[in-house]
């Protein structure tokens, strides 16, 4: 069936500010790390994307490596892209990386010039795309000067292959070296994209201040600790979940007993909020206004549904926030 957006798509979705730049992202943003890859089924994800532009999720996250196989899932999202989305194009936000293993040799990994060109060429390719609006650096390279990545990264502006910059997984003070550099070259840096649930909190060392006082927006990735912040592991391992899959991340032996106390607790606590465990974890994360968007995945329609009604409640009492931190401790 050919696909029509849905006319109150902008309706119940929440739009924050991107930093101090003019971008504005949906406050849940849908990423495509599992999932979209060959290994998938190809109407589930589409089923998924629908759902998520029709309740105004404009930010679609992916990169090179994402599938399995790597590439796959900017496969399988250019073909939905042309097949659906096509009139849709400068409604939506599309961001790439590169920065991980992608082929084989010295140039197809972490943050050199010829890594980064020949990356996004391939990227462009595989989505059917001109451009896309967000490319990444998707993490730190300790060998590669750091004035040839972010000078990399204004080429590809300059050459109009993407129209702005990001980093991801940059620690405050590498980060603030970036962001002078691309400052000065004229292309400011538009986001930071870090690892960040009530389970990892390292950017509240620092970056988020970091963040914030720069004016630089941040979309925490993995903001359910990859499905840990959801009430599905409380009664086992489902069979379709992350940690079943042979090819997912999430590893059986991160659920351990302390953990899986700790989820229950707050379980009980989101219940008494009158939302689910995922919906609390991400109103969490929203409740700062320095935190433009929550990059989640999910593998079924349903969690996106149940993720979104997050939005109903970001607000926390001192005696919630506080009894959470109980928890955490
Ligand atoms: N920059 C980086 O280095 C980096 C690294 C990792 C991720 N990312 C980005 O961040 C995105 C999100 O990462 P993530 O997938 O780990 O995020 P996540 O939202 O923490 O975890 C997603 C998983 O949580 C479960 N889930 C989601 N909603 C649920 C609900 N309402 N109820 C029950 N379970 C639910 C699903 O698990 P099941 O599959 O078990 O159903 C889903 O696959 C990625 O797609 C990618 O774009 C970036």
């Amino acid at each position: 069936m050919s696909y029509i957006a849905s006319p109150s798509r902008y309706t119940n979705m929440q739009y924050r500010r991107c930093g101090k730049s003019g971008i504005k992202l949906p406050a849940v943003s849908l990423g495509l790390w599992h999932n979209f890859g060959h290994v998938d089924v190809l109407e589930n994800s589409r089923a998924i994307l629908r759902l998520a532009f029709d309740s105004g999720i404009t930010h679609f996250d992916l990169a090179n490596n994402y599938g399995p196989p790597p590439g796959s899932a900017e496969e399988n999202f250019g073909k939905l892209l042309h097949e659906d989305f096509r009139p849709y194009r400068d409604e939506l936000i599309i961001s790439t990386k590169a920065g991980y293993t992608m082929w084989d040799g010295p140039y197809g990994d972490w943050g050199s010039k010829k890594y980064l060109v020949s990356s996004l060429d391939q990227s462009l390719k595989r989505m059917q795309l001109d451009y896309v609006d967000i490319f990444y650096h998707h993490r730190p390279d300790p060998e590669t000067p750091l004035e040839e990545t972010m000078r990399t990264l204004d080429l590809i502006v300059r050459q109009g292959k993407a129209l702005y910059v990001g980093l991801s997984n940059y620690k405050a003070e590498e980060a603030a070296k970036a962001f002078a550099i691309l400052k000065e070259l004229g292309t400011p840096c538009l986001i930071h994209q870090p690892k960040y649930s009530m389970f990892e909190r390292w950017i509240e060392g620092g970056l988020l201040d970091l963040l914030g006082n720069e004016g630089v927006g941040c979309i925490p990735f993995s903001p359910l600790a990859q499905g840990l912040l959801t009430d599905k592991y409380l009664k086992g391992i489902p069979e379709d979940s992350r940690v079943a899959k042979p090819h997912g991340f999430l590893q059986e032996n991160q659920l351990t007993q302390e953990t899986l106390q700790r989820i229950q607790d707050l379980n009980t606590l989101a219940g008494e909020r009158g939302q689910t465990l995922a919906q609390m974890a991400l109103a969490w994360i929203l409740k700062d206004e320095r935190i433009t968007s929550v990059l989640i995945g999910v593998s079924k329609t349903q969690q996106l549904t149940d993720c979104l009604k997050a939005l109903d409640n970001i607000i926390f009492s001192k005696e919630e926030l506080s009894r959470i931190e109980q928890i955490l401790k």
